[in-house]
């Protein structure tokens, strides 16, 4: 298994603790609090939670994409809801708009509630849906082989996907429709010598042989 880059950063800044290091878990080991009742079929119930020792995701059939909580590689208490490639260094590839722009720190959970809701519990705030308020009601939702997770009624019918919703990434098969924009992730962080640097999540990531 490769060394993903964010430990190498990590172990090269000496201002960050080694036990991050160790801590940082197996990009390879999913945890789900409540699995999907089938494999990949994520149903109501199924719940995800952001934790430092373990990676909470749900996979693509193939195993190649997963969603869920992905931790920002310079800080790695904190987190993002979106999908990731597994098999190349965890590669984020988009992540979920949120109406809030409270981070999102280790404790926090996402689950399809029994309503049909996706929602984000940030540790300390209240539960707040994921995706748009005005979605249909989901009945279950599936992480495809094509990057693409989609959100389905009872009768099957897709009501969400995030093809629709392009942010890191156009991937071969997704499009970006007229009006849509192609939103990419910058952090602007105050060190605390002073400097003021703007990450990107996907420079960080590209180092990865
Ligand atoms: C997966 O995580 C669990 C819980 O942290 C740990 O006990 C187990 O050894 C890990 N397995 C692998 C293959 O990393
Ligand atoms: C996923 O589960 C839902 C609810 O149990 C079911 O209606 C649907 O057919 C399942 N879909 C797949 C692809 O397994």
């Amino acid at each position: 298994m490769k060394t993903p880059i964010c430990h190498v950063l990590l172990l090269l800044f000496p201002l960050l603790s080694l036990s991050f290091y160790v801590a940082e878990p197996s990009p390879f080991n999913i945890t789900v609090d409540s699995p999907p009742s089938t494999p990949f079929n994520i149903t109501r119930g199924s719940s995800l939670s952001a934790s430092p020792n373990q990676i909470s995701y749900w996979l693509s059939p193939s195993g190649i994409f997963a969603f869920g909580f992905y931790s920002l590689c310079h800080e790695t208490s904190r987190y993002k809801v979106g999908i990731w490639i597994t098999d190349t260094g965890r590669t984020p590839v988009w992540s979920a708009k949120s109406n809030s722009y409270e981070p999102i720190y280790d404790g926090s959970s996402l689950r399809l509630n029994h309503k049909g809701v996706f929602m984000l519990q940030r540790l300390g705030f209240k539960e707040e849906p994921l995706f748009s308020n005005e979605m249909e009601r989901a009945s279950y939702a599936l992480m495809h082989d094509n990057d693409n997770f989609i959100i389905y009624n009872p009768n099957s019918l897709v009501i969400w996907q995030s093809f629709d919703y392009p942010t890191n990434t156009i991937l071969s098969g997704q499009t970006l429709k007229t009006g849509k924009k192609l939103v990419f992730n910058y952090e602007v962080v105050m060190q605390e010598n002073g400097n003021l640097v703007m990450y990107n999540e996907y420079d960080l990531y590209r180092w990865q042989s």
